[in-house]
Parts: structure tokens; sequence; C-alpha cells
């Protein structure tokens, strides 16, 4: 026994072993991603993965693997991604890619490899690579670009735009590296250990757009070495940016003279060191250019801002300066640059964003006088009282300033800031944007000329006519607005409302001109056709992440939105999948568009109120069908016999008595109309006759005291027979028609013959109301007497009364 147990479990184990594994974890190590939207966009970043997964799409498009862990791309790896168009591999750790890994993706244009371990390139990867428009292969640890005198890396990427290449270990650049690389627009080169350039190895690639060129080590031990690089890079379409590099000394930026030659026109410096000398020797070296651009992003600077010793150069091209994230060392000596009339005097546009500053003297402002078109002092540290100081307290220096911008600063007075602009007259753009602006008062004075308005990212909580009616782009993004519906504005095209708490839509009346609203991520429960209908011209909408309520006609409104511009030709330019439900409850997270709602849901009230009319009418109906059947009259006269039987019984169980006492011949049913006769006639002939036949006559039989209907049941049960009188009179006698129905039920009780009828006067069986079918089923059935006018023949009629009374027949 115990064998055979180990013998089945060590069958068993292994292929346990075998599921399990297969279940998490592909063949080969290879797991899968599932990561993949409908745009076949496969986000399988940060997943750990150490080789290629695979994914549970087919012809994915875009394949982003970065910041996993895979060191090897094999050759099968890609096997199943030969429609991928980007692939992103970077900070993986990469050492080694087959030589076909990429041979099957022929439609690849964009490859990222950066940041990876790579210590040589191969040109057979590439090979295939013919729409390759984007190559980034920076951060590898490769020496050179491939081996000396063999096949050049790129030679088969003709139609590259974008190509990346160096790292910290890249020595050396050599003519014929970038053979092939015909159509280049954008070019990086981190050489900042580079000790090697053969002259004209990029020489073949110009005119490049744009040129970044990391060289600290260059700048620092080999000038020729960049003056050689630069020679062969620069141009003057060329955007030209020198990064990471330390310039302290003048002689250090003498290199840049090579741009000059070469006519650049934009440079940049990018995370870089500079000192005083190094802007002197720059300004030096730059003296006559056609430069016009000059920028430095990320810089440290080491100085004092004395560069009055090179007021004798002339820059006359200059035009924009560009300085963002500045971070100034001795920030305290940093004297203004007020001795730098010679420059300032030149500008068209400034931007300083992010370099702390908290004033412009008016001095300053005056020297930037009327060229100054742009501004941006964005990211600082302005307050109301700066800002009134930086603008000269609105007298209108800067009059030629088009665009204004000082958004992410401290200020919290749109008012002031309204008047310090106002002689202006030609701004048109005022971002004062990502600023403590909590009120808007009611009146503003605005130029007239401005007809764009940033002050989204605030906490605005009303629109007011401080607004200007010139407005075109008006964004009041990000605020705290509840509502909009009170100022209107006949110009406006472009109208930015996200991330606000409106509950609908502004009335489209206000805006007649208005093609773009963007209103996402405020508390819209719902719009339609009649709310866009009023926006005479809107053709872009986006609308999404509000909270919406799924009722059936947003539901359909939003399907045929959202299947492309239908009527009115107003377009939902945010994707489908911002719109979501967030009631009722359980369609809540479900896209607008997905959701399916039941036709019950869809049409309740109509179904409702069908329903309702329907009951209605079939009550109505029900009603004239028992009416017009006299059905309540029967159910009366049922209800009426049922109690008066229940009443009958429980007094003869009162009095102990088996059976009712039959103590008359017979009840007569007749109208009080009749009475005379019955009087007249038919007591003295009948209770004198031999032997006697007692009646029973409710007038002179019923107990008084007694509810009338006990009495004639009583009576009725208490005589053998009924005698009905008929006659128009009895037709029409409401007791009659009681004790003629009493009698019917009689007849069901048992007693056939119990009822007698004569006819007093001549009534035809058609004359009888319908309702008394009994009456006429009696008639028609049975053999009634009739009551003869003519005298001779009435000894003859009392005779067969008799013997009908007594239940014996003629004979
Ligand atoms: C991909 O996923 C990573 C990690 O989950 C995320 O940080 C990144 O934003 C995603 N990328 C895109 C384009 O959605
Ligand atoms: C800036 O330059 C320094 C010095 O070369 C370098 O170490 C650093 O990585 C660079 N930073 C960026 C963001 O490129
Ligand atoms: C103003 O500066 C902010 C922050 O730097 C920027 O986002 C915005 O685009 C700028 N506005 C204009 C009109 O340039
Ligand atoms: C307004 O400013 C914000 C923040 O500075 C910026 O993101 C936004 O793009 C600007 N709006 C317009 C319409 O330029």
């Amino acid at each position: 026994m115990r064998s055979q147990a180990m013998l089945w479990s060590a069958l068993l184990l292994p292929l346990f072993l075998f599921l399990g594994q297969s279940s998490s974890q592909e063949f080969q190590g290879r797991m899968t991603c599932g990561r993949c939207d409908e745009r076949l966009f496969c986000n399988c970043s940060s997943l750990n993965y150490q080789r290629i997964p695979r994914v549970t799409v087919v012809k994915v498009l875009t394949l982003d693997l970065s910041l996993n862990d895979i060191t090897l791309v094999a050759e099968d790896d890609l096997r199943e991604y030969r429609w991928l168009q980007t692939l992103d591999l970077h900070s993986n750790k990469i050492k080694n890619i087959q030589e076909t890994s990429f041979i099957l993706l022929e439609g690849l244009q964009s490859l990222d490899l950066s940041s990876n371990q790579l210590d040589s390139l191969s040109p057979v990867w590439f090979s295939k690579l013919l729409f390759l428009q984007n190559l980034n292969l920076l951060g590898n640890s490769y020496r050179t670009l491939g081996p000396e005198g063999k096949l050049p890396v790129f030679r088969f990427l003709n139609r590259l735009r974008t190509l990346r290449f160096g790292n910290p270990e890249l020595e050396a650049v050599r003519r014929g590296d970038l053979a092939g690389v015909t159509q280049l627009n954008e070019l990086e080169v981190y050489g900042n250990n580079l000790k090697r350039y053969e002259p004209e190895s990029l020489g073949d690639l110009w005119p490049l757009g744009v040129v970044i060129l990391h060289l600290r080590g260059p700048f620092q031990d080999d000038l020729d070495l960049v003056s050689s690089i630069l020679h062969d890079v620069s141009n003057p379409k060329t955007f030209l940016v020198i990064a990471d590099v330390l310039l302290t000394e003048e002689h250090s930026v003498r290199p840049l003279a090579e741009t000059k030659e070469r006519r650049v026109r934009s440079m940049l410096f990018r995370n870089s060191t500079l000192t005083d000398d190094a802007i002197v020797g720059f300004l030096k070296a730059m003296d006559g250019a056609p430069i016009e651009f000059v920028g430095t992003v990320d810089t440290l600077f080491q100085g004092t801002g004395s560069w009055f010793s090179a007021r004798k150069t002339r820059h006359d091209n200059l035009d924009t300066v560009y300085l963002r994230n500045i971070q100034v060392v001795d920030a305290y000596r940093f004297t203004s640059f007020l001795n730098l009339w010679f420059l300032l005097k030149l500008l068209r546009q400034v931007s300083l964003i992010n370099c702390k500053v908290f004033v412009m003297p008016c001095l300053t402002a005056h020297l930037l006088g009327s060229n100054l078109e742009y501004l941006d002092l964005s990211s600082n540290l302005l307050t109301d009282l700066t800002l009134k100081e930086s603008l000269c307290h609105g007298s209108g220096v800067l009059r030629n300033l088009r665009v204004l911008n000082v958004s992410d600063n401290a200020l919290k007075s749109l008012q002031l800031v309204s008047q310090l602009v106002v002689r202006m007259h030609k701004l048109v753009h005022l971002d004062v944007s990502q600023n403590a602006y909590s009120v808007m008062p009611r009146v503003c004075s605005w130029p007239l000329s401005l007809t764009h308005l940033n002050i989204s990212w605030a906490k605005l909580r009303m629109v007011t006519s401080c607004l200007p009616w010139s407005l075109e782009v008006l964004d009041l993004g990000h605020n705290d607005l509840t509502f909009f519906h009170n100022v209107a504005f006949p110009a406006l095209r472009e109208l930015h409302l996200f991330g606000n708490k409106l509950m609908r839509l502004p009335p489209g009346s206000l805006f007649p001109n208005l093609e773009i609203l963007l209103i996402q991520s405020n508390s819209l429960n719902m719009f339609g056709p009649g709310d866009l209908r009023h926006y005479k011209r809107l053709s872009e909408l986006q609308a999404g992440q509000n909270s919406f309520v799924c009722s059936c006609e947003f539901v359909s409104f939003m399907v045929n939105m959202l299947g492309g511009p239908a009527e009115g030709s107003v377009e939902l330019t945010d994707r489908p999948e911002n719109y979501l439900c967030d009631s009722p409850l359980h369609l809540q997270d479900q896209r607008v568009d997905r959701v399916y709602l039941s036709v019950l849901e869809c049409h309740r009230v109509l179904l409702v109120s069908t329903l309702c009319g329907f009951t209605l009418f079939l009550g109505i109906l029900v009603v004239i069908v028992l009416w017009k059947l006299h059905v309540m009259w029967y159910v009366k006269m049922m209800w009426a016999w049922l109690k008066a039987k229940q009443k009958s019984r429980m007094r003869q169980n009162a009095d102990g008595e088996a059976d009712p006492l039959i103590c008359y011949d017979a009840f007569v049913s007749y109208s009080e109309r009749d009475v005379e006769w019955v009087e007249e006639f038919l007591v003295p002939e009948m209770e004198n006759s031999q032997p006697p036949l007692s009646l029973c006559l409710h007038k002179r039989d019923f107990l008084p005291g007694h509810w009338i209907v006990d009495n004639i049941i009583n009576s009725m049960e208490r005589s053998r027979r009924t005698l009905f009188v008929l006659s128009e009179h009895f037709v029409h006698s409401e007791w009659c028609r009681y004790e003629l129905d009493f009698s019917h039920f009689r007849l069901f009780d048992g007693n056939a013959d119990a009822a007698i009828l004569v006819l007093l006067e001549p009534i035809s069986k058609d004359n009888v109301p319908k309702r008394f079918c009994k009456l006429r089923k009696l008639m028609s059935s049975r053999t009634y007497l009739e009551w003869p006018q003519d005298e001779e023949k009435r000894s003859d009629f009392w005779t067969k009364l008799r013997l009908a009374v007594r239940g014996e027949d003629e004979h």
C-alpha cells in the first residue's frame, strides 16, 4: 500500500511542479505582460522583467519595457512584435543584444536603448530598421561607435531624424562614424570625457535643427577639440545647446567664436556653471555676432553681475534672453542689471523663470523701455508690492509690451494687476495664473487690447464683470467657481474651466463666438443637446471626469457624441474613457458610452403612465360591465341573504330548534300597490277555504322590531311556498325583488316547487327588466296563473291556486 502511494506521488509531483511553473511563468522564463490598452500600447514599464515578456494582444504598436531588469535581447524575443512602431528599453541592464534580434521589426520608428550596459554597438542590429526615425543610445558603456574599419553602425538608417549617442566612457568620434545618416534633424552627443574627435566626423550632417553637446571635459582640457566639433555642427539654422560645462575663465569660452564664424543665431547653456569672467568672455567672443537668442537653463551662477568691462561689445542682433532655473551663489552681492544698459536696450523678449527674482527695479524697466514686447517673470517671488515697483506703478513704461507672464508668484490683488497694466496699450496676453487671487472685484480696468487672460490655478469663487469684454481666450481652470452665468463675453473663442465646481454648462448665449470649451473635472451631472444648442459656434468640447448621472437621454446623447461629430458639429476631443457614470450606483465607474440601460429603465415614466392608464381604463370598463349586468345588485343581495341566513341559523341554535317550524302554507310576495287585491280577494278566498290555508303577509305577520330582511327570510322559510303576485308594480318594488331573490336561493336549497306565480295583469316577459333574469326565467319555465278579468272565470282561478298552494295536482 505504502509503496503504491509513494509511486503515485512520485508520478504526480513533477506534473504539479510543471503546471505550477507554466501558469505563473512562461516557458524559458518568459512572463506575460497584460498592461495593454486599446491603442495597442503596452506599458510594461517597472515590472522587474528579466527577459522581454510576451503580451496579451497581437499587433502591438508601442511597447514600453523601460525600468526593468532585462539583461539580454535574444534572437527570438521580439519575434511576435513585428508590428511595433515604438520600442522603449531604457534603464534596463542590457549587456547583450544578439545580432538578429531586431531583424523583424521592419516598421520600427523609435528605439530607445539608453541607460543600459552595452559596451559595443553592432551595425547588424539596425540593418533592417529602414524606417527608424528616432534612436537613443545614450548612457551605455561603449567607447566608440563600432569597431574601426568595419561597417559604420548607422549605415542603414537613412531616415533617422533624431540620434542621441555617447556616454561617460565615449572616447572617440571618428570620421565616417555617422556615414549613412543623411536626414538628421536633432543630434545629441554625450562626450563629457571625449578624447578624440576627427575633424568633419559630424560635418556631413548639417544643417541640423538642434544640436545638444555635452562637452564638460573637452571644454576644460581640449578647446581645440571643442572648436573642431562646433565648427562641424554649427549653422545659422541650428539651435545649439551646450550642456554640463563649467565655464569659469574668460578664455574657456574661446571655442564659441567658432559659432560666430558659422553665424549661429541661437545658443543655450544647460546644466552649466558660469562666472562673471566667462560671461564677459562670451560677450567679447560674440562681439558683432549675428546671435539673436541666448539662454541658460539649470545654471549655477558664481558671480556678481559685474560685466561692465564688456560694454564696448556690440550685439545688435540680440533679441531674446531666456533664463530659467538659475541659482545665484552670492545672491546678496548680485548687483542689479543697471550697468547692462548696453544689452538691455536691445532686448525684445526677456524670460526670467524660476530665478528667485523678487523685484525688478523700475529703473530696469525704464532701460528695457520701449523695445520690450515679451516679459516672462513666472515662478519667482514677486508680491503685489514688488510688482508695483517692477511695473513702475502702472505708469506704462513698458508701452510696447504684448505678453506679460507673472504666473506662479505670490500676487493677491487682481484689481492691482489690472491697474498696473491698464496703460500698456499693446498688451495682448496676460498670464497671472498660479497666484493667490481669491476675490474678483466688481470693476477692474484693463487695456482694450487684451485678448488672452489666464487666471487659472487661483482660488476664485465667482466671476464678475471685472473681466474685460475684449477677451478671446480666457483660462479660469482650477479655481473654485460654482457657477458662471452672469457675465457675457461677446468675443470669446476659447474658455477653459476645467477643475472647478460647476454643476452645469454656462449658458451658451453668453458666448456667441465660443469655439472651444474645456470643462473637465467639474461637478457636471449631465448636459444635452438643449445646452449645446445655444453655443452657436462651438466646435470642440472637453467635459470628461465629471460626476455624470447616466440617465437614458444622457447615455444615448453621449453615445452619439463620442461616436464622432454629429449634429451641431460639436466634437468631444477628450478621450471616451474620461466619461464615466457616477450614478446610478450599479453603473458607477462604467464608461458612459458602454453602459447598457434596459427599456424598463429608459422608459419608466412612459411605462408607468401607460400601465396606470391601462389599469384605469380596465377598471372603468369593469365598473361599466358590472353596472350593466347589475352585478353589484346581485352581490348586495347575496350578501344580505348570507347574513340573514347566518343570523337565522344563530337564532335557531340559540332556540335549540333543529328545523324551522313550517307554520304558513304560503308566503305572499306582493307590491304595496297591489295590497287591495291581496286583502280583498286573495286573503278571504284562501283563508276561508276548506280546509283553510294560512298565508303569511308581511303587513300582518312580520315580527315588529326585526330587520325587514330577516323578517322576509324568516317568513319565507317558515312558509311552504312563496306566492308571487306579479304586476307592473311588483317589478318596480325593491322589496319584491328581495323576496323574489330569496325564493331563488330557496330554489337552490332544493324546494323546486316553492314558487307560485300569479299574474295580476298581463305583463309580457319582455317588459320585465333584463336584470330580473330569474323572474323571466321563472315566467318562461313555469306556468303561471293569470288573474282573469272575466268574473266568471275567477272561481276556476281560485281552485287552481288553492291546489297549487296545497301542492296537489289539478286532478
Ligand atoms: C507606464 O507605467 C508606469 C509605471 O506603472 C507609469 O509610471 C507610467 O506613467 C506609465 N506610462 C504611460 C505612458 O502611461
Ligand atoms: C549636470 O552636469 C553634471 C556634471 O557633468 C553631471 O554630473 C550631471 O549628471 C548633469 N545633470 C543632468 C541633469 O544632466
Ligand atoms: C507663463 O509661465 C507659466 C509658468 O512658467 C507657463 O506655464 C505659461 O505657459 C507661461 N505663459 C505664457 C503665455 O507663456
Ligand atoms: C494658463 O496657465 C496654466 C498654468 O500656468 C497653463 O498650464 C495653461 O496652459 C495656461 N492656459 C492657456 C490657455 O494658455
